[in-house]
């Protein structure tokens, strides 16, 4: 079975860029991956809706890849909820989108336990439940959130390391072999 997965990169910095520049390059080195960068195809923001539409007609898993911007996706990344997903398309009595699987890819400015009750006021999850809220509206089934942070500057061996772990991430979703279905409401499901 091959699943076809769509990696929706959203990094407004990639020359910059650390940690999604690896993860990036261990995406592109799954057989069965799409890598659509949205800031290198839409440098002035102006996002082409039908060919976005187009893409994910395409594929069965969607995974939305980004840095963590003051708790919540880079600027891009809503315009293109805003414009791609519209009425008709991902949502409503006659959309033509059927069900995708999602993916959350995000990193961070620290270690991801530092989103925990007795460090930080809110989980990561909670966090990103806009998306959570998007993927239920659509339909869509959530598959989790892969995340990657350091404290300070992150060592070239964790970074291979967090790589590899997304690398083995998306092969598994092209074999069909998907993480379990998520949600903040029913974390044990
Ligand atoms: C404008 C801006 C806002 C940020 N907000 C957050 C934040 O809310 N939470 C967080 O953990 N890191 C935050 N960071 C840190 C980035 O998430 C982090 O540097 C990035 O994920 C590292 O990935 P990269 O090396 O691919 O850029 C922010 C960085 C910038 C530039």
């Amino acid at each position: 079975m091959h699943v076809k997965v769509l990696v929706l990169y959203c990094h407004p910095n990639h020359p910059a860029s650390q940690i999604n520049r690896r993860l990036r390059a261990a995406a592109e080195n799954v057989w069965g991956v799409t890598l659509h960068d949205l800031y290198h195809h839409y440098p002035d923001g102006f996002i082409d809706a039908e060919q976005e539409q187009e893409l994910l007609h395409a594929h069965d898993v969607i995974v939305l890849q980004f840095p963590f911007y003051w708790y919540s996706t880079p600027p891009l990344l809503k315009a293109w909820q805003d414009e791609v997903l519209t009425f008709g398309f991902a949502y409503g009595q006659n959309k033509s989108l059927s069900t995708r699987q999602l993916l959350l890819a995000v990193t961070l400015g620290a270690h991801p336990n530092t989103y925990q009750r007795n460090k930080f006021a809110f989980e990561l999850p909670e966090l990103l439940r806009p998306l959570e809220a998007m993927s239920q509206y659509c339909g869509w089934e959530h598959r989790g959130i892969f995340s990657a942070g350091y404290e300070g500057n992150p060592g070239i061996e964790q970074l291979e390391i967090d790589a590899k772990r997304y690398q083995t991430l998306l092969e598994e979703c092209v074999a069909g072999k998907l993480p379990p279905l998520f949600s903040t409401l029913n974390p044990s499901c």
